[in-house]
């Protein structure tokens, strides 16, 4: 049984074979009829616990592109509102004959503990759990700095000696932890840049640098991915003043121009424009964030069609979540 639960997970070369099968994908989007047969009557569940624009659509649009029976369930308006347990959601499914099971949940490690539960016999996705992961996130940004950086003829490459550079609320991002598990294991350079107070305990252990000069680091950067302040998750004294934390950690066109010609700029989404990114920059010409979007219906395409579909192993029996 595999499943995708971790960005940590994943060998470099089960990283680059996502890659190049989302390379085959994103031509197979260029044609006027874009689905293929591959996953004709097989049924997979999109189980959202947790609120998504991205990832929810992206992974239906894969989905009934590789021609999938889809069930969508979110937990607004389920029998979750009634005190339902994840496990009983689960067996629920089960008993339904889904073939596999895409979850997003507030819970870091409720994806693994899923996936390795016995509650369910499906391969397991995680679309993002808690301040944990999200392994098809980072895929999608790896593929589109392999686009953009490398070139789009870069099958079988990685990113190695790229410069990529993270700014901004690292500490309640699973955005940023599975960015730089999947970006060490390419290959590239990763600094991250934050407040003091918005570094998570234990970075020194992640396979990165720490920067708090975003200045300093932006003339080295090929990439730079910008993160959305995650006000939801924080107590505000975490929090310096909005108008501060845009001056320090914002990304205008002043600062812009202090990256090398060839650097992007990224954003996961939702982008709170005018925070950590002005509309200049959003709108720009180097900022790939609609690129991201369309490149996540070429990775989640891959990741489902290597799971159900291929017959070359995509992805490792999961490790430990790690917080
Ligand atoms: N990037 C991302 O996960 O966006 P959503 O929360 O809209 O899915």
């Amino acid at each position: 049984k595999r499943h995708l639960i971790s960005a940590a997970d994943l060998t470099r070369d089960d990283a680059v074979l996502i890659l190049d099968t989302a390379e085959e994908m994103a031509r197979i989007a260029d044609r006027p009829i874009k689905k293929l047969p591959t996953l004709r009557g097989r049924t997979i569940c999109n189980l959202f616990f947790e609120d998504s624009t991205r990832t929810r659509i992206s992974f239906e649009a894969a989905e009934k592109r590789l021609s999938a029976d889809v069930i969508n369930f979110a937990a607004k308006g389920s029998s979750v509102s009634k005190g339902e347990s994840l496990k009983d959601t689960a067996q629920t499914l089960e008993a339904m004959g889904v073939d596999a099971v895409v979850i997003r949940h507030s819970a870091s490690g409720a994806p693994y503990r899923l996936a390795t539960s016995g509650w369910i016999d499906a391969p397991v996705i995680n679309a993002g759990d808690g301040t944990h992961q999200h392994p098809t996130q980072a895929l999608l940004d790896a593929f589109t700095m392999r686009r953009r950086l490398v070139g789009k003829d870069a099958l079988g490459q990685d990113l190695a000696g790229r410069r990529v550079t993270i700014v901004g609320d690292v500490l309640h991002s699973r955005v940023a932890r599975s960015n730089v598990d999947l970006l060490h294991t390419l290959g590239a350079e990763v600094t991250l840049v934050a407040p003091p107070t918005l570094v998570p305990v234990g970075v020194e252990q992640w396979p990165c640098e720490v920067s708090y000069s975003l200045d300093e680091v932006l003339p080295k950067s090929d990439a730079v991915m910008m993160l959305r302040v995650q006000r939801e998750r924080m107590n505000a004294a975490f929090f310096p003043t909005e108008r501060e934390y845009s001056r320090r950690y914002g990304l205008d066109g002043v600062r812009m121009a202090r990256m090398p010609e060839h650097a992007i700029v990224m954003h996961p989404g939702p982008m709170v424009r005018g925070m950590e990114i002005t509309a200049e920059v959003a709108d720009s010409d180097r900022c790939t964030v609609v690129e991201q979007v369309a490149n996540g219906v070429s990775i989640r395409m891959a990741v489902l069609y290597l799971l159900l579909g291929g017959s070359e192993p995509a992805v490792t029996t999961p490790s430990s979540p790690r917080t």
